[in-house]
């Protein structure tokens, strides 16, 4: 794995295209409520938001790509609904990881995993390994996830491996869910709630946010575009002033 990137400890570099986009894909239920279908149309429907989205970050050359699916909070849900998320996790693993191997995806799941059905389990998994040497886009899909837990299990997993020895930033980062991929460049949240939901709440330090009144299931290709040229139009200053940037200085290292 490589070194990970900390935006508080150095000054990340960026580009035109964001290279890491995480999402949180709000809304199924209120599409299909506007529609007098079952909150579950929405999910199957959003099923296919994410193939759409998957498809435009690869073409757009986003690196890694990740996708805020179940959170930990989301077992507060009525048992029916959390038993038709599971089920049509599963059926898209069964159809979906074929087709991103084909693709030259890399596909995992981050989250508490203990919770789930063994047969889901055993696909995430076996998905993982069948795609792990793939390099055109990591697709990371957060299920059981939340952004406590993360941090949470990091410095258990610290203490367990240095013990008596402080925690330091590097340490921590280092055993995160995500510790492989950059930290996102852009987060992008439908359905018009302007909050973090426990998602990456370590990741996001330097991240710029995005909400859109969308519907995840509304969300394509179109509207990704919009939200990368919103990021285009932002000044990723990392704590200096906008003279300091425009003056091209070399990037000193933070800290
Ligand atoms: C997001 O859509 C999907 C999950 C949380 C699994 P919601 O189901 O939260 O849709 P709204 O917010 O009720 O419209
Ligand atoms: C966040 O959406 C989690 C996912 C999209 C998986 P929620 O719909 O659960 O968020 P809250 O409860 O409105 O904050
Ligand atoms: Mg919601």
């Amino acid at each position: 794995m490589g070194t990970p990137t900390s935006s508080t400890i150095a000054i990340p570099e960026t580009g035109d295209v964001p290279r890491h986009v995480a999402i949180i894909m709000d809304g199924n239920g209120r599409w299909a409520k506007k529609r007098f279908l079952p909150r579950v149309a929405g999910h199957r429907r959003g099923v296919e938001a994410v193939r759409e989205v998957v498809k435009a970050c690869m073409e757009r050359g986003v690196e890694c790509l990740t996708l805020f699916a179940f959170s930990s909070e989301n077992w507060r849900r009525p048992t029916e609904e959390v038993n038709f998320l599971m089920q049509l996790f599963l059926k898209a693993l069964e159809q979906e990881v074929e087709k991103l191997h084909a693709n030259g995806i890399r596909f995992r799941v981050i989250g508490d995993l203990s919770a789930f059905d063994p047969v889901i389990v055993e696909h995430v998994r076996r998905g993982e390994a069948l795609t792990a040497g793939n390099t055109r886009l990591t697709l990371t899909v957060a299920a059981n996830y939340g952004g406590r837990w993360d941090i949470l299990q990091a410095a258990n997993r610290c203490l367990a491996e240095r013990p008596g020895e402080p925690i330091t930033e590097e340490l921590l980062a280092a055993r995160l869910s995500l510790a492989d991929c950059p930290e996102p460049d852009l987060f992008i949240r439908t359905g018009g709630e302007e909050r973090v939901s426990n998602f990456l709440l370590w990741q996001l330090a330097y991240t710029e946010l995005y909400f859109t009144p969308a519907l995840w299931p509304d969300f394509g290709a179109a509207a990704l575009d919009e939200a990368i040229a919103s990021y285009r139009a932002r000044e990723r200053r990392f704590g200096r002033t906008s003279e300091q940037l425009a003056a091209t200085l070399p990037q000193p290292k933070v800290g």
